[in-house]
C-alpha cells in the first residue's frame, strides 16, 4: 500500500485526490488518509503532491513509521474524498516544517 505521511498534515492540498483510480483517500480535518484495503500502488498520487508527502510503505522514512497504523485506524473513521480542492490557507508555510505528528487533528 501507500502511505499519507508527516508533510501533508496543516498542508491537505489534495491534488492527490484527483489522480487515483480507486478513490481510496480519506479526509479528516487536516490531513489526508489512504485506505490500505483500497490502494491498488498504482504510485500515481506520489508525483502529484506539491508537499511530496506520499510514500509506498517499504519506502517510508523510518521516523515515518506511525503513520502506517495512523492512515490504517483513520481511513476507519473518515469520509471519502474523490476531487481537488482548496489546500489548508497556511499550507505553503508548513510544507517544509518536520515532525507535524503533533498537529494532527483527528
Ligand atoms: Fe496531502 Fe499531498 Fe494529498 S499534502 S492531501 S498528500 S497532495
Amino acid at each position: 500500500t501507500h502511505v499519507v505521511a508527516d508533510s501533508c498534515v496543516r498542508c491537505r492540498y489534495t491534488d492527490c485526490v484527483d489522480v487515483c483510480p480507486v478513490d481510496c483517500f480519506r479526509e479528516g480535518p487536516n490531513f489526508l488518509v489512504i485506505d490500505p484495503d483500497e490502494c491498488i500502488d498504482c504510485a500515481v498520487c506520489v508525483a502529484e503532491c506539491p508537499a511530496a508527502a506520499i510514500f509506498a510503505e517499504e519506502d517510508l522514512p523510518a521516523d515515518q513509521q506511525e503513520y502506517i497504523q495512523i492512515n490504517a485506524e483513520l481511513a476507519q473513521v473518515w469520509p471519502s474524498i474523490t476531487k481537488t480542492k482548496s489546500p489548508l490557507p497556511d499550507a505553503d508555510e508548513w510544507k517544509d516544517v518536520p515532525n507535524k505528528l503533533q498537529y494532527l487533528e483527528r
